[in-house]
C-alpha cells in the first residue's frame, strides 16, 4: 500500500467539498463515486498526485488526499473507544516506543493505538496485543489491515485474557501498554514479563481508577514511582482581529500513568518530601 506518490488502485482518499464535508473512497478501475453534484470517477483520480482537486459531472470540486493514520483512527469502525491521537502521541514518545521495540499490548479494542505502535516499532519491531472480546478482536484485526494493507508480519493479535500471560507466553517484553477497565488487576502479568528498565504505561477514564492503579503499582515494590498526568489540546481559530482559542475542546479523555521496571530484588529509594514547616 502507497503512502505517498501519485494515487492509485487500492488507495483509500478522502474527498473534501467546499463545506469542508469528507467522503471516504477505496480507488478502483472502472468505479464511479456519486455525491449530490453527480459522478466522479476514479480514472480521473488515479495518477493524479495528492492534493489535486477533481471535478464531479454536476461541477462540484473536491480536494483529494490519502487517509493520514490520524483520519483513519479517528473515522474507522469501532467495537471499543479509541485512544485518542493526543494521548497515543504522550504513549509514543513518553512510553519510548522505539524502532525495534517489543511491545505488548491489552486491550487491542479497536486497534488504534495498535497501528500506532505498529508504525513506531517498524519492520524489526514487534507488537503482541491481547484482546479478551471475539466482536472487539475482529474489528481491531480488521482496521489495522485496512490501514497497513494487510495483516502486518510483526503484528501478534492474540484472543485472551492478559490477566493469565506470563513470561512463557510473549518471552521478554520492552513496553507493556495498558488501556483497559481494571489495569490494576494486570500488575502481576507486567510484573513478569516487563524487561528491567521497561515502560509500562496505563490509560484510564476515571479518578478512582487512576488511584487504584497508582496504589496497586506502589504496592508491587518493582516499580518506580509512577507518575499521573492528562494532555489538553486546543486548537486556535487564526483569523486576522478573530484570533482566539477554539470554544469547543475534547478536554478530558483519560489519564495516563508512567511507570519503569526496576531489576529483581531492587528497592527503590523511597522518594523524600520536604517536611511541613
Ligand atoms: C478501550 S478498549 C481499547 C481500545 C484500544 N486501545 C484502541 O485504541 O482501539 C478496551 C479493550 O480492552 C479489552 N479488555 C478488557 N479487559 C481485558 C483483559 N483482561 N484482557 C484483554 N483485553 C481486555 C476490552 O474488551 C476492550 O476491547
Amino acid at each position: 500500500m502507497a503512502y505517498s506518490g501519485p494515487f492509485q488502485a487500492g488507495d483509500r482518499v478522502q474527498l473534501t467539498d467546499a463545506k469542508r464535508r469528507h467522503f471516504t473512497i477505496t480507488l478502483l478501475e472502472g468505479e464511479s463515486f456519486f455525491t449530490h453534484k453527480g459522478e466522479i470517477r476514479h480514472s480521473d483520480i488515479i495518477g493524479q498526485d495528492e492534493g489535486t482537486v477533481v471535478r464531479s459531472s454536476a461541477g462540484g470540486e473536491y480536494l483529494c488526499f490519502r487517509h493520514l493514520l490520524v483520519d483513519h483512527v479517528l473515522s474507522m469502525p469501532r467495537g471499543a473507544a479509541v485512544i485518542y491521537p493526543k494521548d497515543a502521541a504522550q504513549i509514543l514518545i513518553e512510553g519510548d516506543i522505539f524502532p525495534g521495540a517489543t511491545v505488548l499490548e491489552a486491550g487491542a479494542g479497536s486497534g488504534a493505538l495498535s497501528s500506532w505502535l505498529l508504525r513506531a516499532v517498524g519492520e524489526r519491531g514487534r507488537v503482541i496485543s491481547y484482546e479478551v472480546r471475539e466482536d472487539h478482536i475482529d474489528y481491531a484485526r480488521d482496521n489495522v489491515a485496512t490501514i497497513m494493507g494487510g495483516h502486518p508480519a510483526n503484528w501478534d493479535l492474540r484472543l485472551g485474557d492478559f490477566r493469565s500471560v506470563r513470561r512463557g507466553d510473549t518471552g521478554e517484553v520492552d513496553r507493556v501498554i495498558l488501556d483497559m477497565l481494571e489495569p490494576w488487576e494486570m500488575l502481576e502479568t507486567v510484573r513478569d514479563v516487563l524487561i528491567p528498565g521497561g515502560v509500562f504505561m496505563t490509560y484510564v477514564a476515571t479518578v478512582p481508577q487512576l488511584m487504584k492503579v497508582m496504589e496497586g503499582i506502589r504496592e508491587q515494590g518493582c516499580f518506580t514511582e509512577p507518575r499521573a498526568w492528562e494532555s489538553l489540546v486546543r486548537e486556535w481559530k487564526v483569523e486576522g482581529l478573530a484570533t482566539r482559542p477554539e470554544h469547543r475542546m475534547n478536554a478530558h479523555t483519560a489519564f495516563l500513568v508512567w511507570t519503569r521496571r526496576l531489576a529483581d530484588g531492587v528497592v527503590a529509594p523511597r522518594p523524600q518530601r520536604r517536611a511541613r514547616k
